[in-house]
């Protein structure tokens, strides 16, 4: 990664910390990049964007690997901050954003939009809405991450007992950053 969008990431993880915005640790954006590059997704996922800073990490990698990525968030005032500052690092060209609630952008999606990467990070109690509505567009192989499966259990329960009966998929919950937890998914 270049240093001046490493730098502008740094700042936007401040700005963050100040202004109460939950961005994913520096830890988990870079890991969300190297998964992307491993992974050399074509179609790419996000719920919950907020003011981009997720965005941004995993959008340097889906540059790299040639994706497009699709984000998704119902809250205004961030929505607005997450387009200006992807327009800022020059990824809007690839990065397409959807503004209201998920499940109802996902439903309303053209009907052939499959994507092989996703990140979850919208609302807790809503993960297991969020695991349904995905289930018809993923391509086999697709790899679906969950972040803050450790940090809210209470608010997550639902999804993380419903996850245990899954079939068809392998899942792995890593305790990254101590507390913040993602569950790994690949879906067969
Ligand atoms: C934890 S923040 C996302 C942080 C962001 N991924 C980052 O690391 O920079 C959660 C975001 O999800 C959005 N959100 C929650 N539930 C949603 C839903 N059902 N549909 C769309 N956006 C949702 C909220 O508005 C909020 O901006």
């Amino acid at each position: 990664m270049k240093e001046d969008l490493k730098k502008y990431l740094g700042g936007l993880r401040v700005y963050g910390v100040e202004n109460d915005i939950p961005n994913v640790t520096n830890e988990v954006g870079s890991f969300l990049n190297m998964l992307i590059q491993v992974k050399r997704p074509k179609i790419i996922l996000e719920i919950g964007c907020a003011n981009g800073y997720s965005t941004i990490w995993m959008a340097e990698a889906a540059e790299k690997v040639g994706a497009k990525l699709y984000t998704i968030d119902h809250s205004a005032p961030t929505y607005a901050e997450a387009q200006k500052n992807i327009a800022e690092v020059g990824f809007s060209d690839f990065v397409e954003f959807s503004f209201g609630d998920a499940v109802e952008i996902i439903t309303q999606m053209n009907e052939g939009l499959k994507f092989d990467f996703v990140f979850v990070d919208g609302q807790k109690a809503s993960y297991l809405d969020f695991w349904k509505v995905i289930q018809d567009r993923l391509v086999p192989g697709a790899v679906i991450i969950f972040d803050d499966m450790m940090a809210f259990p209470e608010k997550t329960k639902e999804f993380h007992d419903f996850m245990q009966s899954e079939e068809g998929i392998e899942q792995l919950l890593i305790p990254i950053d101590g507390n913040d937890g993602i569950l790994v998914v690949i879906k067969h």
